[in-house]
């Protein structure tokens, strides 16, 4: 009895040493220690023992049950281990997901690298405005029927009597007169990037977009100035071969005052299904009103100015042929649409 008692032993710890899984070696620990397992039965059986060998047999088979117990106990306790280190070096790695700028951010940054290669500067000036530097400063007295194209969102703060009411910046215009005022001596060259407010939201309009300003004052100032840079802009940031035009308009901040085209990059001019006309309308241009370089401190009789304003999202489209059903998506937060860009 005791000799196969310490066979099974033997024969148990071998079977435990070879086991690879959990499932193997519960099914051991049951065929031993289980129910009808054999130690179970041996335990069972050693009434039959004779009197002299049961205590002996009996020691035997307690010693032989805790060592297949703690033999079990730390084979499971390596399959563990073993299950948790497992590395497989070969397999494909897992792909961290990198973020990137948004697509208007990096509008911005584009537009304001090509202007800043010809000495152009950013500036920034506050989008909760007085109404001073959003309309008044910029030839449109209080009440002017102008004023009314800007559909503006107003804070409700009580009047400033020198500096009016508090708007949120309808256009970026406003860094204009900042700017002069800001500058004092020409030159200027201001490039204002920022947002802009109105009260609008369908396909095609959202109620903060961006724009971005141009402003150059100096002695001689002409069309020729204005024309030269957009047309170096033109070239710069929608491709060689691209020209602008100028088309009369009318604007109260100046005179002359223009719509700006750009030739259209499908048919160059000619005529096409995308443009009709062989030209896009990009935005306004023009003169600076002196009455805008005199609300800026500027002396208008030495000193002249063109300005432009455009929109950044509208110009961005338009350079990669972007089509966006709904411009509202820019400012939704779906990263579906975003991670396009
Ligand atoms: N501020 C005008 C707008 O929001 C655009 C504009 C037109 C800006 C002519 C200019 C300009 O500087 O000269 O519609």
């Amino acid at each position: 009895m005791r000799e196969d008692i310490l066979n099974t032993k033997n024969e148990a710890l071998a079977q435990i040493m070879d086991t690879g899984s959990q499932d193997e070696l519960e099914n051991l620990r049951i065929a031993y220690l289980g129910r009808n397992g054999k130690i179970t039965q041996a335990i069972k059986n050693i009434k039959n023992v004779s009197q002299q060998e049961r205590k002996s047999t009996g020691e035997a088979i307690n010693e032989v049950k805790n060592a297949i117990e703690t033999f079990i106990a730390e084979k499971k306790n390596a399959i563990n281990k073993n299950a948790r280190e497992w590395f497989d070096p070969t397999l494909p790695g897992i792909k961290p997901k990198v973020g990137h700028l948004h697509l208007v951010t990096q509008a911005i940054d584009e537009i304001s690298g090509v202007f800043e290669k010809i000495g152009f500067r950013r500036v920034r000036y506050p989008e909760v405005e007085w109404d001073l530097f959003a309309f008044e400063g910029l030839n449109m007295p209080k009440d002017h029927p102008a004023r009314d194209e800007w559909e503006t969102f107003f804070v409700d703060s009580p009047e400033n009597a020198k500096f009016g009411k508090i708007v949120l910046t309808p256009h970026t215009s406003n860094g204009q007169v900042r700017e002069m005022k800001r500058v004092k001596n020409p030159p200027i060259r201001m490039i204002n990037i920022a947002k802009c407010y109105r009260r609008q939201s369908d396909i095609s309009h959202v109620p903060m977009f961006h724009q971005f300003e141009g402003l150059v004052v100096d002695e001689n100032i002409s069309i020729v100035n204005l024309k030269g840079t957009l047309d170096y802009f033109a070239k710069t940031f929608f491709g060689e071969g691209r020209v602008t035009r100028l088309r009369p308009y009318h604007f109260q901040f100046t005179e002359p005052s223009f719509e700006v085209d750009i030739s259209c990059g499908l048919c160059g001019g000619e005529g096409c299904k995308l443009c009709k006309s062989g030209w896009i309308e990009l935005g306004g241009a023009g003169m600076v009103h002196p009455n805008v370089l005199k609300a800026g401190g500027i002396d208008a009789k030495k000193y002249s100015g063109f300005a432009f304003g455009w929109g950044v999202e509208r110009t961005y489209m338009m350079k990669g042929g972007i089509r966006i059903p709904d411009i509202r998506l820019l400012y939704s937060a779906d990263l579906r649409f975003l991670t396009q860009f």
